[in-house]
């Protein structure tokens, strides 16, 4: 029996010789490995690839969206708008620094619903921070022009978003400020944890890179309390060449999807995900809803196929929200239903073999 992981990030001997061992050994030779000319490297073409002015690299997407939300003024007390279908880092950098999370709902393309957003906004509300979860860019201009007329800062977590495009602007560069992660599951995949500030603000750049080294100003003057958040120079080394391979990666992921799409929209009891014609996803995640999840989930465990849930208890469902009721139906209905499959294959025998495997489990039950 074929046995297909969920993901697989292993990589070849020739791979590893190609891609990994010259940029180990130019570290080495050259003995930089905090900072230095890889992170400075790398941090300019991550801001070219947002078509951002300025790219700041930390430790992790954690931190770039706790750092984001300090560098822009949010604090003890404030109310940030997100959504609770997201990895638990979210709404916890939020609580990290003291403001309160208010879950708005999402649409059925798991994203936030930009027409349940400004009913939640009270004179507490200080931002607010939309996930483009999935590698899909939310509803920006409605999201912005809420933002505008209630004069709110717009923070996005693009953490699983790197490269994706919404009209005529890269995710990261559609807000006032962008957190991504580095995480080796992520397109852009790091060799450890590591994260990326993107911004266009000279004072908030200079902010943050005081921030991420103890608030220093200089190497021996300290500004403000700040933390150690930074990424590594031996990942920076291996990221600087990944990211221009970024684009083929988002295609290959968008190949997959349209194989999984062909097959999948013929059963009824399957959604797939919208299409948007000024968006473009870049798959970090396929997602479909799908009528009696478990039991497809066991069908599919069943037959070698490993599928994941994106995720099985929102944030409004864990232990530190206990006691708060929280009104966001669709994200309640949706986190039932989802599941997502494996999108890293490129073989299309591997992705039509999944594919029909689903298709069988509706046919014979
Ligand atoms: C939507 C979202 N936000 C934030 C994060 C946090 O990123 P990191 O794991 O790099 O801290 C992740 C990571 O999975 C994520 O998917």
């Amino acid at each position: 029996m074929k046995k297909i992981p969920y993901i697989d990030l292993s990589i070849t001997e020739e791979e590893y010789e190609k891609e990994i061992s010259p940029y180990l050994k130019e570290i080495f030779m050259r003995g930089d490995f905090v900072g230095g000319r890889a992170v400075a490297e790398f941090e300019k073409a991550f801001a070219g690839l947002c078509g951002c002015r300025y790219a700041v690299s930390v430790n992790s997407g954690t931190d770039a969206l706790e750092m984001a939300l300090e560098a822009k003024g949010v604090s003890t007390g404030d109310e940030v708008i997100t959504v609770g279908n997201s990895f638990i880092a979210t709404t916890n950098a939020i609580s990290r620094v003291g403001a309160i999370p208010v879950l708005a709902d999402i649409g059925y393309d798991l994203l936030i619903d930009a027409n349940d957003i400004e009913h939640r906004i009270t004179d507490k509300t200080k931002a607010i921070l939309p996930v483009h979860l999935t590698g899909l860019v939310c509803d920006m201009d409605k999201i912005n022009s809420i933002a505008q007329k209630h004069g709110l800062i717009v923070i996005e977590d693009a953490a699983q978003s790197a490269g994706a495009v919404y009209k005529d602007r890269k995710s990261g560069n559609t807000g006032d400020i962008g957190c991504f992660s580095l995480h080796p599951l992520k397109n852009l995949a790091g060799i450890g944890d590591g994260g990326m500030i993107t911004t266009n603000d000279e004072m908030v750049y200079n902010k943050l890179t005081s921030m991420r080294n103890h608030g220093m100003q200089d190497r021996d003057n300290q500004a403000f309390i700040g933390r150690v958040s930074r990424l590594d120079s031996l990942n920076a080394s291996i990221l600087k060449n990944r990211i221009i391979n970024l684009d083929e990666i988002i295609s290959n992921r968008i190949k997959s999807a349209e194989i999984y799409d062909s097959i999948l929209k013929n059963i009824k009891e399957i959604r797939i995900f919208p299409k948007y014609s000024y968006r473009t996803h870049t798959y970090h995640v396929y997602v479909i809803q799908a009528e009696r999840r478990t039991e497809l989930m066991q069908f599919l465990d069943e037959n070698g196929i490993d599928t994941k849930i994106h995720y099985p208890v929102p944030a409004h469902r864990q232990h530190p929200f206990a006691g708060r009721a929280e009104n966001i139906p669709v994200t309640d209905k949706l986190s039932e239903r989802i599941l997502s499959l494996p999108i890293w294959l490129t073989e299309e025998d591997d992705l039509r073999y999944i594919a029909e495997k689903i298709a069988e489990f509706y046919k014979s039950s």
